[in-house]
């Protein structure tokens, strides 16, 4: 309080006033651009999000990592160039935040990957991932995102969700 009247004494109601919705919006902007907040999925994805941040917004900002899509592979190699970098975590939090950067900023080819690394990204069923590679196995490659909702039985509705992270 004895800083509002401060400045009351220095400034009139109005300026002070307009000086406050300034800084709001200011400090608001400036948050938002360093931490875009990630949208988790689900909520079960929404701790993993949380620790996401807390491990990786320290030395650059997290749209840094977020802005390309990376294959379970790159990830790896990226995670261990951080910890080399002074990145720090438990196995099991790394692991954590691994699953997460898989599901929600992962890439893979669906022509070539293996049923488990289609169940981290798509977050397919084991059985979905199967099919998919049994699918690939019996007819070739899949030209396009429209041949592989055609996998019998496949979720689709899940395959749409993540269309983006889908290569061939
Ligand atoms: C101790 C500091 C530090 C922490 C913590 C950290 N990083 Fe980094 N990160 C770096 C540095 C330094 C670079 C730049 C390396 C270079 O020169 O390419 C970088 C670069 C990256 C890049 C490459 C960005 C690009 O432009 O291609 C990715 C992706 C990345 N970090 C992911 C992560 C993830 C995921 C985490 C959390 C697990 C994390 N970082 C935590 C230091 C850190």
């Amino acid at each position: 309080m004895r800083f509002l009247t401060d400045w009351r004494g220095r400034w009139n109601s109005l300026t002070a006033l307009a000086f406050v919705a300034w800084l709001t919006t200011t400090v608001a902007a400036t948050t938002f651009q360093q931490a875009p907040p990630p949208v988790p999925d689900k909520p079960a994805d929404e701790q993993a999000a949380g620790l996401f941040v807390r491990m990786c917004n320290e030395c650059h900002d997290t749209s840094r990592i977020s802005s390309t899509r990376r294959t379970r592979a790159d990830w790896e190699n990226q995670i261990s160039q951080m910890i080399e970098q002074g990145a720090k975590g438990t196995d099991k939090e790394f692991e954590t935040v691994f699953g997460y950067l898989l599901r929600t900023f992962g890439k893979v080819y669906v022509n070539s990957a293996k049923a488990d690394e289609i169940v981290a990204v798509l977050t397919l069923s084991q059985k979905d991932a199967d099919a998919v590679v049994a699918y690939r196995a019996a007819n070739g490659s899949f030209a396009d995102f429209d041949a592989l909702t055609r996998v019998p039985g496949i979720d689709i509705s899940k395959l749409k969700a993540r269309r983006d992270a889908v290569g061939f």
